[in-house]
């Protein structure tokens, strides 16, 4: 490399490194899946010069400006009124913002936007999607064609719960082994048994969430004649129910192995009797 060259890429470096001055700008969001109607806390994280100030921190929701903090300012911090947007004054400050029983509508990217002093006015950003999710209110209810099955039958059973969002994952276990997702499908059914509760007056009324097992019975799914059957709904991450468990067993069958005990010893018996015998036919043949 020529002097120039050198010349040139300390120049550049500096130029670098002057511009490079608010750096880092991260974005945290505690939860990032939100629980209907209940709170989530922004923070926004960035790394300054020793000598630069911050001139604004803007925090938005999609496009939309909800909350700012500009320190040259009275009051420091400013609310915007976004619809469905409620920022918790007391849990708001420069660094970060708390927003208040959130709904479905608010699910989006979230973003804080740094903007330092003069003479830069350089201006940073970093984005975090949210998701308002809401959990099912009750446990999963497990319902089959038959209380008895056989190896050979067909188990056909169905697993309900009340809406989500996002909805649940149904599965299946017999004798606490997984039957995979075996014709596990689906659907949302009307049923009046969830009428009044507290759960419908947001969701489409009287909807279940439903997977359905059906599955030919081999012998390996009995355990002694049992066969319990349960099923598990979930959302990945962020729920698991498990149902009560349905005894779908024969139960026990004739106690075979009672009797080979009692057989085994017997014989046994019978045994040492003959050998008793013979040791003294022995004796008294010798004598
Ligand atoms: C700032 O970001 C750069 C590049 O993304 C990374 O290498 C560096 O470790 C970060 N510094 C801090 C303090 O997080
Ligand atoms: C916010 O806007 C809504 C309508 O968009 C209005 O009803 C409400 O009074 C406003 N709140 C404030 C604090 O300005
Ligand atoms: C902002 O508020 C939170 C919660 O009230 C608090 O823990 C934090 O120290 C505050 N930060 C500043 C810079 O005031
Ligand atoms: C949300 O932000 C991501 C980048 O983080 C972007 O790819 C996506 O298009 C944004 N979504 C919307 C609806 O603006
Ligand atoms: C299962 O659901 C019941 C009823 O909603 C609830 O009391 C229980 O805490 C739930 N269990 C888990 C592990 O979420
Ligand atoms: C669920 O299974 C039970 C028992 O087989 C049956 O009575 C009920 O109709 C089923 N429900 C649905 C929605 O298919």
């Amino acid at each position: 490399m020529g002097r120039l060259d050198w010349i040139n890429l300390v120049v550049l470096f500096a130029i670098i490194a002057g511009v490079r001055c608010l750096r880092n700008v991260t974005l945290d969001v505690v939860p990032e899946l939100v629980e209907r109607g209940q709170q989530a806390t922004l923070r926004c994280h960035y790394i300054l010069d020793a000598n630069e100030l911050i001139y604004s921190l803007k925090w938005y929701r999609g496009t939309r400006e909800f909350y700012r903090y500009s320190p040259s300012e009275h009051p420091a911090t400013k609310k915007f009124n976004i619809t469905g947007i409620n920022v918790d004054d007391k849990n708001s400050n420069q660094s970060q913002v708390t927003i208040t029983n959130v709904d479905f509508g608010l699910s989006g990217n979230f973003s804080c936007e740094v903007t330092v002093d003069e003479p830069t006015f350089s201006t940073e950003q970093a984005i975090k999607k949210i998701t308002i999710v809401s959990l099912p209110s009750s446990r999963p209810v497990l319902a089959s064609e038959r209380s008895r099955y056989e190896s050979g039958d067909i188990l056909k059973a169905n697993c309900s719960v009340p809406p989500s969002k996002p909805p649940v994952e149904f599965s299946f276990t017999l004798n606490n082994f997984p039957v995979g997702q075996t014709n596990a499908r689906q659907e949302k059914i009307k049923s009046d048994y969830y009428v009044g509760s507290s759960n419908s007056a947001y969701m489409d009324d009287y909807e279940l969430q439903l997977g359905e097992l059906s599955i030919e019975l081999k012998q390996s799914h009995f355990q002694n004649g049992q066969l319990n059957l349960r099923c598990i709904a979930q959302i990945p991450g962020i729920y698991r129910n498990v149902s009560d468990t349905s005894y779908l067993g024969t139960g026990l069958r004739e106690p075979v192995p009672e009797r080979v005990t009692l057989g085994g010893r017997s014989s046994t018996i019978y045994g040492s009797v003959l050998t008793i015998f013979c040791l003294c036919a022995l004796q008294m043949l010798l004598r």
